[in-house]
């Protein structure tokens, strides 16, 4: 198990981000969704990163032909997706499981789906329920709550199912099962979760639409769906260990170029931006979703906040905004967050552990946490297998050293965060 030290630098930076790992929710999409046309799909700058090279090989265990020269990946689908031979790894990705567990519902065959000690230990319900509802067939442990998840593709009913979750994974499962059903299905969430698969599978040529009401309607295939064709945007959760790292050092800057500005995923910089950071978005393109550059400017010391609204949009951002709250003058509060406790870690939990070695003040809460600002000290943390809360310490470590243990999950998301680091501090141990 690798562990780091990030040696304090303190001293201001002007970064250029144009290395940014590409959006890990868009890659997982484009292997999964590119099954679902009957020619080739080109996809540029996939993620190369644990997570979504296992949801790639699925596709390839699934009869996908995969070509990939560096990040540039063709996948061709085969004409009938076949049973695999052998187990489906998902790896540590939630995504890759869930999304999966829809599409797999409806296809003829068997399939095993599994993941690392991780992910089988996360809750799988939320997706096999209200599966298991419209007619699929799929057993795990917990009564189909934990993986390994055994799935016997069988006919699907049309739905109309209300969220009790506001869960863009659940969502697209559900579409997926949608797709495959024998009518018109209807999704509803109360927040709009990340809505990159209705805008994907819209421009494959889905009829996926929502209505005044804000039931999300699906009308089953007739057809295969046009293959996908697109450039992967930077991740803004990637991008956004940066942006904390530049508004809690003096003077520094950061561009962080050509990420999605999808609206559902920005609002973790709109907090910080709340919190005193001078933070810009310039949009250049449109293609599936928005698409331009964030530019972040330390600004003085952060104010503290407090954060109870659209907690989907800045879920997996709140480890790293958590940073920028330890060096916050004031106490800041987060609400609402219960989810935090069923991502790659109980992320509460983790995070107030982490920043208490730290010598920061926290009070934890069954849905979320105050965190009281002051001066974060240089400590040992345990990153618990999680990707961000090992590179949101690897961030404090900027402004006051930091000894990280068990860093190989940064390669399921980020496999490049080190290099670019390095260009603002310096790393040993590596
Ligand atoms: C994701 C959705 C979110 C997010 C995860 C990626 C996706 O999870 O936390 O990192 O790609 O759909 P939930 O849908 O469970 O909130």
């Amino acid at each position: 198990m690798r562990s780091v030290t990030i040696l304090q630098t303190k001293q201001s930076f002007s970064l250029l981000c144009d290395t940014i790992a590409p959006d890990k929710s868009i890659s997982h999409r484009c292997a999964m969704f590119s099954l679902l046309s009957n020619q080739p799909s080109h996809i540029k700058n996939f993620l190369l990163g644990e997570d979504t090279l296992s949801s790639l090989s699925i596709a390839e265990q699934l009869g996908a032909t995969v070509s990939k020269e560096g990040a540039e990946v063709t996948i061709t689908p085969p004409e009938k997706l076949t049973e695999p031979n052998n187990v489906l790894d998902c790896g540590n990705a939630g995504t890759g499981m869930r999304l999966y567990a829809g599409l797999l519902a409806g296809i003829e065959g068997s399939f095993i789906l599994t993941g690392d000690k991780y992910l089988r230990g996360r809750p799988m319900k939320r997706v096999t329920n209200p599966l298991l509802d419209i007619g699929a067939k799929i057993d795990g442990r917990e009564e189909g709550n934990l993986a390994p998840l055994a799935i016997r593709g069988a006919t699907l009913k049309s739905f109309k199912y209300h969220s009790p979750i506001d869960s863009a994974q659940v969502k697209s499962a559900l579409i997926l099962a949608g797709l495959q059903a024998d009518s018109k299905s209807y999704y509803k969430e109360s927040l709009l979760s990340r809505d990159h698969t209705e805008r994907m599978l819209r421009g494959m040529g889905a009829d996926i639409s929502i209505n005044d009401e804000g039931w999300i309607e699906i009308k089953p295939l007739n057809e295969p769906l046009k293959p996908l064709n697109i450039t992967v945007p930077a991740d803004p959760s990637s991008g956004f260990f940066f942006a904390v790292a530049t508004a809690i050092t003096a003077n520094s800057q950061t561009t962080i170029k050509n990420v999605t500005l999808n609206p559902t995923r920005i609002e973790a910089y709109k907090i910080l931006k709340e919190m005193g950071a001078e933070i810009t978005f310039i949009e250049k393109e449109n293609i599936y979703e928005p698409i331009g550059d964030i530019s972040i400017r330390y600004s003085g010391k952060l104010k503290a906040v407090s954060v109870e609204k659209n907690i989907a949009w800045l879920i997996d951002e709140l480890p790293a905004l958590s940073i920028a709250m330890s060096c916050a003058e004031g106490t800041s509060i987060v609400k609402n967050a219960k989810e935090l406790r069923v991502k790659e870690s109980d992320r509460i939990a983790s995070v107030l552990e982490g920043l208490q070695s730290c010598s920061i003040k926290t009070v934890e809460h069954n849905d979320g946490y105050e965190i009281i600002g002051g001066e974060l000290q240089k400590a040992t943390v345990n990153s618990y297998g999680d990707h961000r809360i090992a590179m949101s310490f690897a961030i404090a470590g900027v402004v006051s050293g930091m000894h990280i243990n068990d860093i190989d999950c940064i390669d399921t998301s980020f496999p490049n965060f080190f290099d670019i680091l390095s260009k603002i501090t310096t790393i040993e141990n590596k």
